[in-house]
């Protein structure tokens, strides 16, 4: 299924630099400046084209907010909300929020730091997303990490996941490496067909699989939509 069919606003690749660059590009730090960069090492634009026109976004480990960010100039999103347990990276997310914030057209952006899913908003949204985020979790908190998530999925709402993959080795051995260096941790690969039998228990069906390179970053993109409930006809 192509996402174009619900009318998704394709955001091009050279669109989402321009768009990091227009979000981040006069911002103070080292980690908002390198938000300008990272449409060129993660396929930024093939994930967002899965965001329909007019959903609820919830961004799950939205970091600095470059996504939110990025759909908020698309300015077709009823609402977007996203979490992180850095601090640091709210703190960006929350600046950018009020410089893009002060348009009627802008959809609200609104941030908080949390590390737990309890404290997640309940939702249901029409697009949760969770981008690079899951590979930063201890294997023992997955499933739970993951069933929060498509928890809060919306009937006719989709779970829209992509991390690092584990393939070809020498990329996820030169992301590791990358891991170690800058955030400094030993992160943990995720087989894709986990999340599918996640979703699959969730109740979700699976819409898209891609696999992309950037550089030496190879990513797993997985689409899954929560079909609406069946109308009885009488
Ligand atoms: C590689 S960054 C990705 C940020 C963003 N999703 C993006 O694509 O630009 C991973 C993010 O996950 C966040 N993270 C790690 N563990 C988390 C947790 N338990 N809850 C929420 N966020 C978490 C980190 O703080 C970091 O900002």
């Amino acid at each position: 299924m192509s996402p174009g069919t619900n009318g998704a606003a394709a955001a091009t690749s050279a669109g989402a630099r321009a768009g990091a660059k227009l979000l981040f590009g006069d911002q103070p730090g080292l980690r908002a400046r390198l938000q300008t960069l990272r449409p060129l090492i993660c396929p930024v634009d093939d994930v967002l084209e899965w965001v329909p026109e007019r959903a609820t976004v919830f961004d799950i480990g939205c970091g600095a907010g470059l996504l939110p960010g990025l759909l908020a100039l698309r300015r077709h999103q009823a609402a977007i909300c996203g979490v992180d347990a850095s601090p640091h990276a709210i703190a960006i997310a929350r600046a950018l929020a009020d410089r893009v914030g002060t348009s009627t057209e802008r959809p609200p952006l609104e941030f908080n730091v949390t590390t737990s899913t309890d404290e997640w908003p309940s939702g249901p949204f029409g697009v949760v997303m969770m981008v690079d985020v899951l590979h930063h979790i201890p294997p023992s908190a997955h499933r739970r990490f993951v069933s929060a998530a498509l928890a809060r999925v919306a009937p006719g709402g989709r779970f829209v996941y992509k991390d690092m993959a584990r393939r070809p080795v020498l990329h996820a051995v030169a992301n590791r490496l990358h891991d170690l260096v800058v955030a400094r941790e030993w992160i943990h690969y995720v087989d894709p067909h986990v999340i599918g039998a996640l979703a699959n228990e969730a109740g979700l069906i699976p819409l898209h699989a891609s696999h992309h390179r950037r550089w030496w970053y190879a990513h797993d993109l997985l689409v899954f939509e929560r079909r609406e409930p069946a109308h009885e006809t009488t």
